[in-house]
């Protein structure tokens, strides 16, 4: 069953018009909520990330979060989801093609979905490398908009060089991933990209420092370079599928000796202490 404009249909009764400023534009929002035994992680974080950039984009939402977070529960039911994800996206509707919002706002599209997914429990462990790569996309990263290109092209080239990801880089200052934020250990402190305009503001990326200040680990949340990561102790990913993956190779490099690091290890347990 997917979620169309609130309803609860099957695959081909979905319909979505040729002019939909989703397909002509990229006109619209998205979110991704991560399922574990049957419960949404961090729902309410989700929603309101997708109103701030719903907000962002002068989009008024279809429904109040109250209704969509009933509509994300019956979806899991429906589909009886036990591990996985929600994807639902919320684009600007359909209108002739012209570059300006229609006026008056069409009717948004709402459209979401479920998908299987396991933890993955091996590379939590192991790690996994990643790439380097310029970060080419627009000023505003802090909105979760459906304009996603810069970041398939990143994520392919990862995937062309066998790697998990591509960590973005602007003239040599660490954003953040394709699909992922990314944090260092330091001396002993944790450092991120503050949450500016440059990133998504990662739900897991807030779990995440939450979890440090619990375990007493310092945090800075204060921009890196591309040289300073290659020194760190730990580098690892944080994310709704790859929760706190550890990355253990830069471009081919090692970090320190190659391994999952202590800290890492140390977010890891706390996380998993928090699932439900
Ligand atoms: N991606 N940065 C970017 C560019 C992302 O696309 C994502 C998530 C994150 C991590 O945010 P969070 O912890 O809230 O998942 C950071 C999702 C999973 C995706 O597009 O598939």
């Amino acid at each position: 069953m997917l979620l169309f404009n609130g309803a609860f249909v099957n695959e081909k009764s979905v319909s979505i018009s040729y002019q939909d400023r989703g397909f002509h534009f990229g006109d619209g929002v998205y979110e991704v909520f991560r399922v574990y035994d049957h419960q949404v992680y961090e729902m309410e974080a989700h929603l309101q990330r997708l109103e701030q950039s719903a907000k962002a984009i002068q989009l008024s939402l279809p429904y109040s979060l109250k209704q969509l977070d009933g509509m994300v529960d019956r979806l899991i039911r429906f589909n009886r989801l036990q591990n996985g994800t929600v994807y639902l996206q919320v684009t600007r509707g359909a209108a002739p093609r012209n570059h300006p919002f229609p006026s008056p706002q069409p009717k948004p599209t709402l459209l979401g979905f479920t998908s299987r997914l396991e933890r993955p429990l091996e590379k939590l462990k192991k790690g996994v490398q990643a790439i380097t790569v310029p970060d080419i996309r627009w000023l505003r990263c802090d909105i979760k908009s459906l304009n996603l290109l810069p970041n398939t092209m990143a994520k392919q080239q990862a995937k062309e060089q066998e790697a998990e990801e591509a960590i973005q880089h602007r003239d040599g200052i660490v954003t953040e991933c394709s699909a992922s934020n990314i944090m260092m250990i330091q001396n002993g402190t944790l450092r991120t990209h503050p949450a500016n305009h440059l990133i998504l503001p990662g739900i897991t990326r807030a779990v995440a420092l939450r979890l440090a200040q619990e375990l007493n680990i310092p945090v800075s949340e204060t921009a890196f370079t591309l040289e300073e990561m290659m020194q760190a102790d730990e580098v690892f990913l944080t994310g709704t599928t790859v929760e706190i993956m550890p990355v253990t190779h830069i471009d081919g490099k090692p970090i320190r000796d190659g391994k999952t690091g202590p800290q890492t290890q140390l977010l890891q347990q706390a996380f998993e202490k928090n699932l439900p």
